[in-house]
């Protein structure tokens, strides 16, 4: 039976990876303690930055993690795409699996399809590929699953993953899935924010470079493997929705807004943005909490307190007048 619902999903991605020798490691923490460029976990291979660079040996070559993750602050910011945007989020779950100097582009492309199209069932006549302009290797790999017009090329901007300013680095190759009828599908649309049925759904980091403060890279020790596959993405293809409010991730909070609200559907329908807004936000805040953040006036805290005060803004506008949060705490 394909998994469906987002417990069987996340629990399907960790099993397969375990089956081909993978440490099933627990998620990081969202605050991040060791790294002064970043306040939050924002990618599933933050906490193997140092075995990524050699400077720390763990006794597996392969991991795979559920991570928790935020995407708040610094090079990667989604804040102000939410609500109006139906894939980005601040709080987030990346689903990966990491190669530390043991396979390398080829094992990850099959083990991505494999577990894409056998696990998951999806049609492989959906999926596209990309690749970093020059990587010639990895696009003769997709050959293997996929038709040369569905492998597309794409600049630093889309292939090419860092962290931040400095660290583990390197051009990667995403996938992306078409939702839409299939005689509409077209290369034009990957990567095109005017076609909404396609989505990134996973991308595969061919880690090799360390960045350097002056810009620079020097190669890692051995090239290596960083994978996120982003489960509310990923979740709403399975359960076939066009947004991933509309998935049992967030549906339930929009469910409980609605009710505390006594809206009718259609008042929900006018005051989406809002209902989006206070689910992914309530979402991130009860994560925060329980990992200890507290709101404050610096740093993680002073995040926690912008994201707090924002969804109580949104809830003010669409209706709410007493505290609402708590109740959204209760659904995540
Ligand atoms: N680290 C890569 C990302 O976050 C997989 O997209």
């Amino acid at each position: 039976m394909r998994p469906t619902t987002s417990n069987e999903i996340r629990q399907a991605f960790l099993d397969f990876f375990s089956e081909v020798h993978h440490e099933v490691v627990p998620s990081a923490p969202l605050p991040q303690r060791d790294n002064p460029t970043l306040l939050f976990t924002n990618a599933g291979m933050n906490q193997f930055v140092d075995v990524f660079l050699g400077k720390e040996k763990r006794p597996y070559s392969r991991a795979t993690t559920a991570q928790k993750g935020m995407r708040v602050q610094g090079k990667h910011n989604e804040l102000e795409n939410v609500g109006p945007s139906a894939r980005h989020h601040t709080f987030f779950e990346m689903l990966g699996n990491f190669s530390f100097g043991d396979y390398f582009k080829s094992e990850a492309i099959d083990y991505a399809w494999t577990f894409l199209t056998g696990v998951m069932q999806l049609e492989p006549e959906r999926l596209f590929a990309t690749v970093y302009l020059d990587d010639d290797e990895a696009f003769e790999l997709w050959t293997r699953y996929l038709p040369a017009e569905r492998i597309l090329r794409f600049g630093r901007e889309d292939n090419y993953w860092v962290m931040g300013d400095v660290g583990p680095c390197g051009p990667c190759s995403e996938i992306h899935y078409y939702s839409g009828a299939m005689d509409q599908i077209t290369a034009e649309g990957v990567n095109n924010e005017d076609y909404p049925e396609y989505l990134e759904i996973w991308n595969l980091v061919f880690m090799q470079f360390d960045g350097q403060p002056d810009g620079s890279v020097i190669p890692l020790p051995r090239p290596s493997v960083d994978t996120g596959l982003g489960m509310e993405r990923l979740v709403r293809v399975i359960q076939g929705k066009d947004n991933n409010y509309d998935t049992d991730l967030f549906s339930p909070a929009l469910d409980r807004t609605q009710a505390l609200l006594g809206d009718s559907d259609e008042q929900r329908a006018e005051n989406l943005v809002g209902y989006r807004v206070i689910a992914d936000h309530g979402r991130a805040a009860t994560f925060l909490i329980a990992d200890g953040v507290l709101p404050g006036n610096t740093g993680a805290g002073y995040v926690l307190r912008m994201i707090i005060r924002r969804a109580a803004r949104f809830g003010r506008k669409i209706g709410f007048h007493e505290p609402f949060l708590g109740e959204i705490a209760e659904v995540f």
